[in-house]
């Protein structure tokens, strides 16, 4: 957003992301740009209600930055990463349940399929009947790491670790769900001609990008600004390594939709 603002010289932004912390950073970063730019703390899925509250009608642009930041994963008391051991929270906004009220509350069918549908993992089966056996004494991130090193062969432990705290993460935030609602909003609140963009990293997100586009180029209502995806370069991946799974698609409005 801080580029954005250093770029153009009377636009107005309006910056939104549900994580208390994510905006207290940001409020500092902005400094001098703080008279074109209203940060609100909420899920963007409400972007409807917040451009009311707003005052705002349609949008020239919009860009989505998914998912999780490097912030919340080096947290430790965020409980997103197994690096670092925490509460088992995952929760990026306060007010949404966490990992250890979700488990509470849960079926080892529901915990297979987030495991196999948001991670892709590969034990899936084994490891949600271990989790939903041993749930209610989990409480932080080295127990639920020591459960999956436990259940899965040493050799598998670098991918399976990441890939478990990655779907339980997906699911107690609702990503999947957030992203398709946000992006069906945001695309009826642009002005015709006006550009949306996201950036994804995760394979789930940006299928429901790629869809979603595919349909409305299909109903004449959105231009793609580049036929392939976007990933990043080599150069930007060395000065970001968590940029390497990142997946960018921009499309613009069209005039008639
Ligand atoms: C990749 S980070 C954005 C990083 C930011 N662009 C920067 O340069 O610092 C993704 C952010 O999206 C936020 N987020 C994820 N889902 C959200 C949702 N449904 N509503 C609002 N913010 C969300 C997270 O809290 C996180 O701070």
């Amino acid at each position: 957003m801080l580029a954005m603002l250093q770029e153009t010289k009377k636009a107005q932004f309006i910056g939104i992301d549900w994580d208390p912390e994510a905006i207290a950073q940001a409020r500092s970063r902005i400094g001098a740009y703080r008279n074109r730019c209203c940060l609100i703390q909420d899920n963007f899925s409400n972007l409807n209600a917040i451009l009311k509250q707003q005052d705002v009608d349609k949008l020239a642009g919009v860009l989505f930055d998914l998912g999780v930041s490097h912030h919340q994963l080096a947290t430790a008391r965020r409980g997103f990463s197994y690096k670092y051991d925490g509460d088992l929270l995952m929760n990026m906004a306060p007010d949404n349940a966490t990992l250890v009220e979700k488990l509470s509350n849960t079926t080892e069918r529901e915990l297979v399929s987030v495991l196999k549908n948001y991670g892709d993992v590969r034990n899936c089966k084994k490891l949600g009947a271990a989790i939903f056996e041993a749930r209610r004494a989990l409480r932080t991130t080295h127990d639920l790491r020591a459960l999956v090193e436990d259940v899965t062969p040493r050799r598998f432990w670098k991918k399976t670790l990441p890939t478990v705290f990655q779907a339980l993460r997906i699911w107690v935030n609702n990503e999947l769900e957030n992203v398709r609602t946000a992006l069906t909003v945001a695309f009826q609140a642009l002005e015709c001609g006006g550009r949306i963009v996201f950036i994804s990293y995760h394979s789930g997100e940006d299928r429901i990008v790629k869809t979603l586009f595919r349909e409305y180029v299909r109903q004449g209502f959105l231009t793609r600004l580049h036929k392939k995806v976007i990933r990043p370069t080599a150069q930007e991946i060395a000065q970001n390594p968590h940029a390497r799974s990142a997946k960018l698609r921009a499309g613009e409005k069209c005039v008639h939709s």
